[in-house]
């Protein structure tokens, strides 16, 4: 589907809202959106924990913000207003639910919807751009791209994945140079495990802490391919025994030959993906059992994605520029897009922001090409690092407090008046 363009309307309020799995970044997209709506005299509301705070009628008054706390956002993480995983069923499905939501955006005068998260939230986004027509109220709604995952679709990344990347690559480094320092006496195996689903973007990023065959990551496991346990075994033997000691970083959707996740840990979330964490004991297990090495593991779990002191300035920096990109686009009257990220060189790493069709987007999963891993399934290749390098670059200066942590901003969040009757979704 192309973007649909409608007569640009200049009257009306802008509602953004904040998807899915939050990152270090998200809320310099907010504060993109909100910078560029004031600028052009647009009131933002943003709904509380996502979508539900859109049916709930559950709106802040993001006016009532001083310019500095807005600005505060872009070194912040979390989600300033919440964030939510809800699936909205289709239009045949649950007609009340868009027939609310149409409803909350005619109380407050809602023309535009921004909906800021990942392929899911694409999908809600998606939605709502179609049930403007049919239930009779213009209402653009933009897809703003977040996911740590680095798996939508049509763009060349995701803001939130270049600040975990380069956790991952950092603490990968860091780790390593620890297990190397006492593994004569002590560990010989170290297991770091990462985020990422289905798709080994974030695991493929620890290759950037080393290269060559003795620097760690010695072995990564990526969801797209297999786990195979004897070659595993084998390739972490002949690293101990050549090398010393030995650095795996396994994707949390490592999965067996039969498809399964090597650890699920049982609990599904509004979309039917399953909650995962846990690959890193399982392999120490294993590691133990049959090798008979010392070891550790790590988990980082929601550490790597709201690592904000160690976030990149390339990520920080497109985390903005979609959310203005986006206001631009919802204001110039456009609908169903999405302001992807496009890369026009390596080297030097130069990028755009274009408007794609969501449509193009909604529910799809972008995986790790083959050509980025390597032949033997354990590392990355060359044309991985070309593409991964540039997105960790640079370093975004958080301001610190006389107590040593991070000067965070708590928002005011506002509750806007309700207008309507309660609904529960
Ligand atoms: O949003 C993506 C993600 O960070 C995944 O990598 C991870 O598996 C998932 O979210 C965790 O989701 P939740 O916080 O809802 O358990």
């Amino acid at each position: 589907m192309s973007p649909v363009r409608r007569s640009s309307a200049t009257a009306g309020n802008l509602l953004y809202a904040q998807s899915g799995g939050v990152t270090s970044v998200i809320n310099a997209t907010a504060a993109g959106v909100i910078e560029a709506a004031r600028a052009r005299g647009v009131k933002v509301y943003a709904a509380r924990n996502g979508i539900l705070g859109a049916l709930r009628e559950d709106l802040i008054d993001t006016s009532k913000e001083t310019a500095s706390a807005i600005t505060a956002l872009r070194h912040t993480p979390g989600g300033a207003f919440g964030s939510c995983r809800y699936k909205l069923k289709s239009l045949a499905d649950n007609r009340a639910e868009y027939e609310r939501l149409i409803e909350v955006f005619r109380a407050h005068d809602i023309r535009w919807f921004l909906y800021n998260g990942g392929n899911d939230s694409a999908d809600t986004a998606l939605k709502l751009s179609q049930i403007g027509k049919t239930l009779g109220y213009d209402i653009r709604c933009i897809g703003v791209p977040k996911t740590v995952d680095n798996d939508l679709a049509v763009t060349d990344c995701c803001p939130g994945f270049g600040s975990v990347a380069k956790y991952t690559a950092i603490s990968t480094l860091e780790a390593s140079l620890d297990v190397a320092s006492m593994a004569e006496t002590s560990t010989k195996v170290f297991i770091l495990e990462v985020m990422g689903r289905h798709a080994g973007w974030i695991a493929a990023a620890a290759g950037l802490a080393g290269e060559g065959a003795d620097a760690a990551p010695h072995i990564i496991l990526f969801p797209e391919n297999a786990f195979d346990e004897a070659a595993f075994l084998a390739r972490v033997k002949a690293t101990v025994e050549r090398v010393g000691w030995c650095t795996v970083v396994a994707s949390e959707g490592v999965r067996n030959a039969a498809g399964q996740f090597l650890a699920e840990a049982g609990t599904r979330d509004a979309f039917g993906h399953a909650q995962l964490g846990g690959v890193a004991p399982v392999l120490a297990a294993l590691v133990k059992e049959k090798l008979g090495y010392k070891y550790h593991w790590a988990l980082p779990d929601y550490l790597q994605r709201s690592a904000r002191h160690a976030a990149s300035k390339v990520d920080a920096e497109q985390a903005f520029a979609v959310g203005r990109a986006a206001v631009d686009y919802a204001l110039a009257g456009m609908n169903a897009v999405m302001p992807v990220i496009v890369r026009t060189s390596d080297a030097p790493y130069r990028w755009k922001i274009e408007p794609a069709p969501l449509a193009k987007i909604a529910n799809r999963e972008k995986k790790m090409p083959r050509s980025f891993i390597s032949r033997d399934g354990f590392g990355i290749t060359a044309a991985a690092r070309r593409y991964l390098a540039p997105l960790i670059r640079g370093e975004a200066p958080l301001p610190y407090g006389r107590n040593g942590l991070p000067s965070y901003v708590q928002l005011k969040n506002a509750a806007v008046t309700a207008r309507l009757p309660a609904f529960k979704p």
